[in-house]
């Protein structure tokens, strides 16, 4: 199994690349935030614990996190590929998944980081709105990544959503919290020699053509 990490600050287009990725490749898209905010939505306790602290916008404890990803990949076993979407997010949470590869006798093909800055991120989440059901993010006011009806999700229908922590405030935390814990990833990862850099940003589509040629060569 091909397995690719996405890292990258907030709204630097994670999701949206993975997207395409998923729908090119056939590989599955795999964003421990779908994963905590699905856990979140059930009514029990765990799902009102993570209410809280999503909203704080700083990371949720590696090891929730951990057991909603070992879960997923158990339902994907026989797919040609993943796309790791916000995981791993600190070097604890990178040397665990590295020893869940060598346990399943897999390699890490390639981190693509996602470059950009904090106030062409911050102008993304303005028009961001997600589905809830599936995860698709689109943008009102970025006419290349509108929804085809209004409000509406392309893929599977359900009505799109703003999301509860895409407002300036916690942006700005998600975005600190980036550069003090996910943000030294950069030089580990380039360490271990499969550190791919890419201008996210470019348009959508300028994007997706340097990561695809990044996909197409490992
Ligand atoms: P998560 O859901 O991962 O949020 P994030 O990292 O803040 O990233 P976003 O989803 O906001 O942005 P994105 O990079 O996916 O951009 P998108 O494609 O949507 O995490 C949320 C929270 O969950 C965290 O704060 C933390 O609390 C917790 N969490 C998650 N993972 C965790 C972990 N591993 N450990 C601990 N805690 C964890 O694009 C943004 C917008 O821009 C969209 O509207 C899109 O249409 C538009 N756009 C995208 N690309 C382009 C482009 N090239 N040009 C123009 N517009 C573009
Ligand atoms: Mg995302």
């Amino acid at each position: 199994m091909k397995s690719i990490i996405l890292l990258a600050p907030p709204a630097a287009g994670k999701g949206t690349q993975a997207d395409l990725l998923c729908k090119k490749y056939g590989f599955v898209h795999i964003s421990t935030g779908d994963l905590l905010r699905e856990a979140m939505h059930q009514n029990d306790e765990l799902g009102n614990s993570l209410k809280e602290q999503m909203q704080s916008g700083k990371l949720i404890g590696d090891a929730i996190v951990f057991e909603l990803l070992e879960n997923k990949l158990k339902t994907i076993e026989n797919a040609p590929g993943s796309i790791l979407d916000g995981f791993p997010r600190n070097v604890n949470q990178a040397e665990e998944y590295n020893r869940l590869l060598r346990s399943k006798n897999e390699t890490l093909k390639a981190v693509i980081y996602l470059s950009i800055d904090y106030d062409t991120a911050l102008k993304r989440i303005v028009g961001r709105i997600s589905c809830p059901k599936c995860g698709h993010v689109y943008n009102d006011l970025i006419e290349s990544n509108q929804p085809t009806v209004k409000g509406i999700c392309n893929d599977c229908q359900s009505s799109l959503e703003k999301r509860a922590d895409d407002n300036e405030e916690i942006f700005k935390v998600r975005f600190e919290t980036y550069l003090e814990q996910t943000e030294p990833l950069i030089e580990y990862y380039k360490e271990k020699g499969v550190l791919y850099e890419v201008d996210s940003a470019l348009p959508t589509n300028e994007v997706f053509q340097m990561i695809e040629s990044i996909v197409d060569h490992i």
